[in-house]
């Protein structure tokens, strides 16, 4: 939605072709009610793999790993990984530990040599990127080690309004950015809210 909002051509992924064209025909739809104009199609995962410039992986966690393995990734290919490394039990958020260091990185080790792998979007939630009515009013913290992916995804994500990208460093700063992701997860959970996210001052 915010892809589209910053008026980019955009794909949404699924393992179901069905699924993925219907959530497409649905956002389109709430866009174009929104006055925008949106080139935004359904594909099945590995197609969009193969076609797009830019693909965003925002898969369940813990399915994030094995699902990129049985995708058509090669070198040169960008991701952007969004995900944090928080299950949900009998109502409580559990950060899960792994000696390997951040899903990011676990993720770029497991994909072909090549694969330019970026971390964004981990401390916002989905709530208020789906809501174009909610401002977002905060800032995306990008890593990764390949610059001028990093500089191409904190170009992406200036475009989306009310979003400050900054420049978090090397792909191994995802380890913070995830468990700064959960603690805004928690927060949620204790204050009985949904849009817990981070603004850093003095930047
Ligand atoms: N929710 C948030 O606020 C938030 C914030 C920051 C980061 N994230 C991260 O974003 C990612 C997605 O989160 P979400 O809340 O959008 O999750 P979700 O709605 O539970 O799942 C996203 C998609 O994952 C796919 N999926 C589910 N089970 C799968 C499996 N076993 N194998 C492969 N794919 C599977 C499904 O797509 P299909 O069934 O259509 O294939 C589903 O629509 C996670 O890594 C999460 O940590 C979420």
């Amino acid at each position: 939605v915010r892809l589209c909002q910053a008026g980019l051509e955009t794909l949404i992924g699924s393992r179901s072709e069905e699924r993925a064209v219907g959530k497409a025909r649905e956002l389109a739809a709430e866009l174009r009610g929104a006055g925008l104009n949106p080139t935004l199609a359904g594909v099945p995962n590995h197609v969009l793999v193969e076609k797009a410039d830019l693909i965003f992986l925002s898969v369940r966690f813990p399915h994030v790993i094995d699902s990129a393995r049985s995708l058509p990734f090669k070198a040169g290919s960008r991701v952007v990984d969004t995900s944090v490394p928080v299950i949900f039990e009998a109502g409580a958020a559990r950060f899960v530990e792994d000696g390997e260091g951040s899903v990011s990185e676990r993720l770029c080790a497991a994909l072909p040599k090549g694969v330019r792998v970026v971390a964004a979007f981990k401390t916002i939630p989905a709530r208020i990127l789906g809501d174009l009515d909610s401002g977002l009013d905060c800032d995306v913290f990008v890593c990764g080690d390949d610059e001028a992916t990093k500089q191409a995804v904190m170009r992406v994500a200036g475009l989306i309004p009310g979003l400050r990208p900054l420049d978090a460093g090397p792909l191994s700063e995802a380890r913070t950015i995830e468990r700064m992701a959960a603690l805004a997860v928690k927060l949620n959970l204790r204050y009985k809210v949904k849009a817990a996210r981070f603004r850093a001052v003095g930047v």
